[in-house]
This record gives structure tokens, C-alpha cells and sequence, in this order.
């Protein structure tokens, strides 16, 4: 299978606009996805954030397995991160905002006693995919007032009223994805955080299908009807057997592989085949 690659053309310009966005920010929310907490993230925001707090959320947990996420909320405090699980579609973002206070109470202590009135500032950030848009729509309708553009400030910025001392940048800060380590940037392609464009879409979803056996044989087994498949045949096509079992077909009864691989990889992204999360901590 070819490597994958893929050059967003305006990377540079990203990483400036993010490096001057974090230099506004007291703290920073990085998410990432809970199925794949580690491939999801990129370490370059350790260095651009030097020190700055941080609060990592697991989005998508509706979509992960509750008893892994906890494995990887475990994981990561013992690290010293500050952490919690989150859904964008239902949550309501009290734990992230709590995390945040405390996170960013030193800097407010401080521009306290200097007798400064001034809100502690945060922005999400996350590579694409992840839920950015989706967690700053959820602050907004739930806890916050946009407090709109700061005299200024000459691009378009808006800040949200979280809480009386703090307030969230609306733009999401866009990280892009870690190619470094393939086994990840599957994992990403898996997820739909990279274009399914870059790759095969017949090869991505072949090895989806694989790993899924791997963690989950019975369910997906029973979700595409794979009765005759041997779990240890390499040479059988995972993906053949569920356009079979699924009968995605075309005229004449020829297995309907593109629509076949586009339909498994939706299904996993949208959670139709239960909660799984891709990678152990
Ligand atoms: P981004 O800004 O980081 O690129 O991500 P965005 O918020 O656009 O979310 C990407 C997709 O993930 C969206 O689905 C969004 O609805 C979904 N999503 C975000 N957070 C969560 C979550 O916590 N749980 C679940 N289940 N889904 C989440 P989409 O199909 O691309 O768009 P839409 O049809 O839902 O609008």
C-alpha cells in the first residue's frame, strides 16, 4: 500500500496564524478524538504552547468505547495533563470549563493583585475533524454571550463569555495532522480527518474492516453478515464479504466495491457499528 502523504498548500500560513492566535490566548482547549487519542493529536502544539495550560478533551465520546476512554483519561493524568471525555452533539462542557478555570486561576490571580480587570483568554485547537466547530457551537448556544470584536483588533475576532473571568476565541485554531507515523495517519484516514481522496478508498476501508475484526470480530461479523469469512484467511477480502453480505451490488450482480468501501467508512464514522475506539493505550 503506498505511503500516505498529503501537503495542505497553506500549512505555512496556518502555523503563523496559530502562532499568532496562542500568543492572544492564557490557555488553550486541544482536542482530539477519543477513538484514536494519541493519532489524533499533534505533538508541534507542545512546542508552540511552551508551557501555556492546557486542557486535552476527548471528543466524540459518544462514539468511543466508554471502558477504553476511561483507560485513556487514566493515562493521560497520570501524565499531569488536564483531562476529561466530551460529546459536542449533547454535552453541556461544565467539566472543560471548570478544568479551564483552574487552569488558567494563576494568570487571573495574577492580573489580580497587579489590580488589572481583565478576563483570562482561551481558543480550541485540533487538527481537522475533531469537533472543533462543533464544541465552540455548543458553548455558544449553552453557556456563552458573544461578547463581540475588541476595539483594535483589526481582524474579525470575537470572544465568548464563558464564565465572569473567562472567555473562549470563536475561530478554532486548525492543527494539521501528524504523517510521521503511518500506522496513525490510517487511523486519521479512518476517522476522516485527512481527504479520502489521498488514498484508495477500497484499500482504506479493506483495513478499517481488518482492524475492526481485530477488536471486534463478533460485531462485525453480524453488522455485514460476514458468516463464511475465516478470520485468519489473508487473501479473503473483508470488504467483498460485506458488499456480499450487505448486497451492494451492481447490475449483473457484480460486487459494488466503491459504494461498498465509501458506506463501511461512513458507517464506523457515524457510530453504526457501536462504540469502538481504534487505538489502546
Ligand atoms: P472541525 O471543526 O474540528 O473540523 O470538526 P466539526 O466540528 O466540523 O465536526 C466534524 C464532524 O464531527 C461533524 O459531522 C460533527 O457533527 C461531528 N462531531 C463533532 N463533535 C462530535 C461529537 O462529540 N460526537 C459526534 N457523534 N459527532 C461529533 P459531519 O457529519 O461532518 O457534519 P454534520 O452533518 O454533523 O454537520
Amino acid at each position: 500500500m503506498p505511503p500516505i502523504q498529503w501537503y495542505p498548500g497553506h500549512m505555512a500560513k496556518t502555523r503563523r496564524m496559530l502562532e499568532t492566535q496562542l500568543r492572544r490566548v492564557d490557555a488553550v482547549i486541544e482536542l482530539c478524538d477519543a477513538r484514536a487519542p494519541l493519532a489524533s493529536r499533534n505533538p508541534v502544539l507542545d512546542r508552540m504552547l511552551s508551557g501555556k495550560p492546557r486542557v486535552l478533551v476527548l471528543n466524540k465520546a459518544d462514539l468511543a468505547d466508554p471502558s477504553a476512554t476511561q483507560k485513556w483519561l487514566s493515562h493521560f493524568k497520570a501524565q499531569g495533563i488536564e483531562v476529561c471525555a466530551f460529546d459536542a452533539m449533547h454535552g453541556k462542557g461544565r467539566e472543560v470549563i471548570a478544568l479551564l478555570e483552574k487552569a488558567v486561576a494563576p494568570a487571573v490571580e495574577r492580573m489580580r493583585l497587579r489590580g488589572a480587570v481583565k478576563t483570562a483568554r482561551a481558543m480550541i485547537v485540533g487538527i481537522p475533524n475533531v469537533g472543533k466547530s462543533s464544541f465552540v457551537n455548543r458553548c455558544l448556544k449553552r453557556n456563552a454571550v458573544e461578547v463581540g470584536d475588541r476595539p483594535g483588533v483589526t481582524r474579525a475576532e470575537k470572544w465568548l463569555k464563558l464564565t465572569p473571568t473567562l472567555e473562549m476565541m470563536d475561530s478554532p485554531g486548525m492543527l494539521w495532522p501528524r504523517l510521521d507515523d503511518q500506522d496513525a495517519a490510517r487511523m486519521l484516514c479512518w476517522l476522516g480527518s485527512l481527504p479520502d481522496d489521498i488514498q484508495d478508498i477500497e484499500d482504506l476501508a479493506e483495513t478499517l474492516l481488518r482492524r475492526l475484526m481485530e477488536i471486534c470480530p463478533q460485531q462485525v461479523m453480524e453488522r455485514f453478515h460476514l458468516e463464511k469469512i475465516e478470520e485468519e484467511d489473508e487473501m479473503q477480502s473483508y470488504l467483498e464479504e460485506a458488499c456480499r453480505g450487505r448486497g451492494w451490488l451492481l447490475s449483473g450482480g457484480r460486487l459494488n466495491t466503491e459504494r461498498g468501501a465509501r458506506l463501511v467508512l461512513d458507517e464506523y464514522r457515524a457510530g453504526k457499528m457501536g462504540r469502538i475506539t481504534l487505538e489502546t493505550e
